[in-house]
């Protein structure tokens, strides 16, 4: 079959690759309809983590169920299904406490819990930018979906960044009626802004550079902030009148930059701290990694960044961090989309075959203009 492969900084490729095979009882294989590029995918496509080459990609993944081992019994071949990107193992503490991002058992790697598909240091598992995906424990993972191929382009938001967003807002504690600013206007920002605004915010405030994805914000009824045209701080403080927001949400990660692009690792978790109002909550969902060899200063190569905790501390603010558990959310975002209240598509830019996934990867790295979200179709 056809898949993605990295095969080192800014270079991927679609290869003739082995189908992957039931291996446990509890595995399903799951044919590949839409699957998604990612801004995580980006931080190992720009040499940013240690993803060995020959990877194959892809953690966003949706399909039809082909194949099910001996003991699963609760998923059917031909079911619909969304694939979260955690692999979890369903029966251990976190699973069994809704942690499904820290699986005691899926991830073989020292020091690690949780584990995902084609991913750098997130367990041995193939992704599935590729024709065909296993999937472990398919019974516990895999989500059903209404069958045919209705709401395509917004059940594929399922897999990541819907419930991504929406645990951003569930971090920062977020209530209806709060003022809630959102750094980061990538799919992950916007998502975080459309949960907000479906969970009853007040007010939204969306900060980016990027012109496009500004704009995206303004259409989804939240308030745009333009970091390029003066400090974020200061107009968000001047919008609400010294108060600053109620909660906020980091959907940027260690790449922060400013507006000439230079990277600061700390530039949002400072922005965060002098927006949100004391006792405020700031859920944190841009990923942060122990050893990044690549960052801008010496602490952050060793994941050490120095942001204004002192403010934090005398804010009384609080914050919460970590990958998303997808499943905690699926079911009901899910459901939110099939009655309309939701609908996560309207970030879709491109649709393309699988076979061009080394232009969506370039275009969408370089973030040129129009290219929000990216879904391959194998
Ligand atoms: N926690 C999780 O489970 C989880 C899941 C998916 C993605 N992520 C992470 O979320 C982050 C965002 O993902 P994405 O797909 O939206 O990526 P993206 O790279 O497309 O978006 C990031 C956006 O942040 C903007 N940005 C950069 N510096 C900024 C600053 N100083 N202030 C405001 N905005 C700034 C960029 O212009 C860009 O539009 C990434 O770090 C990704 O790895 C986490
Ligand atoms: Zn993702
Ligand atoms: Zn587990």
């Amino acid at each position: 079959m056809k898949a993605v492969v990295y095969q080192g900084p800014r270079s991927v490729e679609v290869r003739e690759v082995p189908e992957p095979k039931i291996e446990q009882p509890a595995d399903a294989i799951v044919k590949i309809t839409t699957t998604n590029i990612c801004g995580s995918d980006l931080h190992m496509y720009e040499g940013r983590t240690n993803v060995e080459e020959g990877k194959i990609l892809g953690h966003e993944n949706m399909g039809f169920v082909a194949e099910i081992g001996s003991g699963v019994t609760r998923i059917k071949v031909g079911d619909r299904v969304s694939v979260p990107f955690n692999i979890a193992c369903g029966t251990c503490r976190n699973c069994l406490e809704g942690w499904t991002s820290f699986c005691l058992r899926a991830n073989p790697t020292e020091g690690v819990d949780g584990a995902a598909y084609g991913y750098a240091n997130m367990g041995p598992y193939d992704g599935g930018q590729a024709e065909y995906l296993r999937v472990p424990w398919a019974d516990f993972n895999l989500l059903e979906l209404p069958g045919g191929t209705e709401h395509e382009n917004d059940f594929t938001m399922l897999s990541d960044i819907f419930p991504t967003g929406w645990h951003g807002t569930e971090l920062a504690g977020m209530r209806p009626g709060d003022r809630v600013v959102v750094f980061g206007a990538g799919p992950v920002g916007l998502l975080a802004a459309h949960s907000a605004v479906i969970r009853g915010a007040a007010e939204v405030y969306v900060v980016d550079k990027e012109r496009d994805r500004l704009a995206m914000a303004e259409k989804i009824g939240t308030i745009p902030i333009d970091l390029s045209e003066a400090d974020p701080v200061e107009q968000i403080m001047a919008a609400t009148g010294g108060a600053g927001a109620d909660c906020g949400v980091e959907a940027v990660g260690y790449q922060a930059h400013d507006h000439t692009g230079e990277e600061h690792p700390e530039l949002v978790l400072d922005n965060l701290v002098k927006t949100v109002r004391s006792t405020g909550g700031i859920g944190v969902v841009g990923v942060s990694l122990p050893d990044d060899p690549g960052a801008a200063n010496e602490l952050a190569k060793h994941g050490r960044i120095a942001f204004d905790y002192g403010s934090l501390f005398m804010k009384g603010q609080h914050m919460g961090t970590g990958q998303a558990p997808v499943k905690r959310y699926n079911r009901q975002l899910r459901d939110l989309i099939i009655t309309g209240k939701a609908n996560p598509s309207f970030l879709v830019s491109h649709e393309l075959p699988l076979d061009q996934a080394a232009e969506g990867y370039e275009k969408f790295d370089h973030r040129d203009d129009g290219w929000t979200k990216v879904l391959l179709r194998p």
